[in-house]
């Protein structure tokens, strides 16, 4: 088994899939069951990390080249890793992490069309062989998400996106648990937030009954 046994957690999902409740709802419930757990997120979880974060997220720089945006979530990632993650895993703590490089092959590959070969360069010269153990994926259809995120203001860079755009970010996703099944747990989170939650505590449930076996 990896480094990190099993601790390393990922969640992602497209727009307004509940991504903040329900983050909330796995760390309590790790937590509950007794684990140490360091909470972060990408772009992001460092002062530089954050500060690589506004320069994506903001209206600034609308006309950033697909190339530099991808190139700035893994410089994100790269000082997140070092400064972070690796740190808090070697310590034996539980990692949850809101979005990772799921999320650069769905929006930079699926959503920008980079090629996943060169995804996948990065990835490996980034994180070497280091995967998430595990990450849940809220589901939901295009349409339903943006209905739930449209009430928010303020949208950043890449909520300001089309619909054609979310829907090859959730495509590529979906492609993505497809192909990795044992990694990847597609979660409906088109229900209630107390039916989602039902989903994701008996995921996580047979996930700690599996890795205590
Ligand atoms: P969020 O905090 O609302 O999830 O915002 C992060 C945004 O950044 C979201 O729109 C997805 C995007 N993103 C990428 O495009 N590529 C990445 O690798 C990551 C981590 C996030």
């Amino acid at each position: 088994m990896s480094m990190s046994r099993g601790r390393f957690i990922t969640v992602e999902g497209g727009e307004g899939a509940g991504k903040t409740s329900n983050l909330t709802f796995i760390r309590a419930f790790l937590e509950s069951a007794g684990k140490q757990v360091v909470f972060t997120r990408e772009p992001g979880g460092t002062p530089l990390g954050e500060a690589i974060r506004e320069l994506l997220l903001g209206h600034r720089h609308t006309g950033m080249a697909d190339e530099t945006e991808l190139l700035l979530m893994f410089a994100a990632r790269a000082e997140h890793l070092q400064e972070k993650i690796l740190p808090a895993l070697q310590a034996g703590s539980w990692v949850l992490c809101d979005r990772f490089t799921d999320a650069s092959y769905a929006y930079q590959g699926g959503g920008r069309g980079i090629s996943y070969q060169r995804i996948g360069m990065l990835e490996e010269f980034v994180q070497g062989n280091l995967r998430p153990d595990l990450t849940l994926l809220l589901d939901l259809p295009v349409e339903t998400g943006l209905q739930r995120a449209g009430k928010r203001s303020d949208p950043d860079r890449f909520e300001s996106e089309t619909r054609d755009f979310f829907t090859k970010v959730r495509d590529t996703y979906l492609a993505i648990a497809r192909e990795d099944p044992e990694r990847v747990k597609v979660i409906d989170a088109s229900p209630s937030l107390e039916q989602v939650q039902g989903q994701l505590q008996a995921t996580l449930t047979r996930y700690m009954e599996k890795l205590d076996a």
